[in-house]
């Protein structure tokens, strides 16, 4: 008897234990089932990048936030600066005429982001160079034949993208910006030999920044207005989650161009969208238009009526650089502005 009892126990203890499986088996779609001992499953101590439920200041429940795109952990940057097109650049050639008022902005320019490496008079005796602290130039100073002998495009291009231990410049700097600095630099490089052109000499025509059409549309030309513009648009920013929206902080920088087109109010604007080649996959189609059309909204929340706008999406038919890395993308990722009548 006692024998039958202990068999029934054991019985009823399996039996108890598979109902037990059962249960905890009938997970599906939304539902985890039962976690026996979860612990296992979720750490105690929150993980980063796991997801622990909704959080008011992080939509997608993370313990911690993905880096920025580009971010780059301490040490893990290996200097390797952009080179691809240095040799192709040396064909381009300093559209901004060499007047004396540009020569002097360039200076201006270059005793604030160029001299404390590269010194007053480029002669490489800048705080940071003189410190010791940082590896010099490897030539003498600006009016060394390496330089003399370096073609304009190929200075323009470790101006705008860094060579060697040189930092990149053409996030602090306009195209129009750093020609002008190019010319000083040469004329500290030439002394006296650098040759000045008349004060009414116009620029050369630049393609992109002065372009005087756009599909047909004549431009008006807004003068030395169109550096602020166009580097206030560089500032906008698609990028992250919210890839519809422009970023928060591009927002000061939208403002000064509602601010030139209240004060301009016979202008009116072609606002231009345009994507990195990633963008041509399906459901993304009419992403440039869409972001061109954003910054359409938010001009005319401060002021700027809408018939002054007109959105367009080049979705990813006009690079202005590569699409083969994420700087590329980044710089081809825009949106632009033309101004007509
Ligand atoms: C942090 C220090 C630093 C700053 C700031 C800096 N440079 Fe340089 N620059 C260097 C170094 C170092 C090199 C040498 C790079 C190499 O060839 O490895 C260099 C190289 C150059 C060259 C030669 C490029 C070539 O293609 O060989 C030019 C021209 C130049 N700098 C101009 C400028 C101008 C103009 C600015 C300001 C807009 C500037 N630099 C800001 C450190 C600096």
């Amino acid at each position: 008897m006692q024998f039958l009892q202990k068999r029934m126990n054991i019985i009823n203890g399996l039996m108890l234990i598979a109902a037990g499986t059962l249960v905890g088996c009938s997970a599906g779609g939304n539902k985890p089932g039962y976690e026996y001992a979860p612990n296992m499953y979720e750490s105690e101590a929150y993980e980063a990048y796991t997801q622990v439920g909704e959080m008011k200041y992080n939509p997608n429940g993370m313990t911690m936030r993905t880096p920025v795109a580009g971010a780059v952990a301490q040490g893990q940057m290996g200097y390797t600066m952009y080179t691809e097109g240095y040799e192709a650049s040396a064909s381009w050639t300093n559209p901004v005429a060499p007047t004396e008022a540009n020569v002097a902005e360039g200076m201006r320019l270059y005793n604030i982001q160029c001299q404390h490496c590269h010194g007053k008079k480029g002669k490489n005796d800048g705080g940071v160079i003189k410190s010791g602290q940082y590896p010099p130039p490897p030539w003498d100073g600006y009016q060394s034949e390496t330089i003399k002998n370096l073609p304009d495009g190929k200075a323009y291009h470790s101006i705008t993208f860094g060579k060697g231990n040189m930092g990149a410049h053409g996030n602090v700097l306009s195209p129009n910006e750093r020609w002008k600095v190019l010319h000083y630099v040469r004329s500290l490089s030439l002394g006296d030999d650098f040759v000045y052109a008349a004060e009414e000499t116009k620029d050369k025509e630049v393609a992109s920044a002065t372009a005087m059409s756009f599909e047909g549309f004549e431009l008006v030309d807004i003068g030395p207005d169109l550096d602020m513009i166009n580097a206030a648009m560089r500032n906008v920013h698609f990028n992250g989650m919210q890839y519809k929206k422009f970023e928060e902080q591009s927002k000061p920088h939208l403002d000064k161009v509602a601010a030139f087109m209240t004060s301009n109010p016979d202008l009116k604007a072609l606002v231009v969208g345009h994507v990195a080649s990633d963008m041509n996959i399906p459901g993304f189609g009419e992403l440039s238009l869409i972001r061109a059309k954003t910054v359409c909204d938010y001009l005319e929340s401060k002021g700027v009526s809408r018939d002054r706008l007109s959105p367009k999406g080049k979705g990813s038919t006009m690079p202005i650089d590569t699409n083969d890395d994420k700087i590329g993308k980044l710089i081809n990722r825009r949106v632009e502005i033309y101004f007509i009548k």
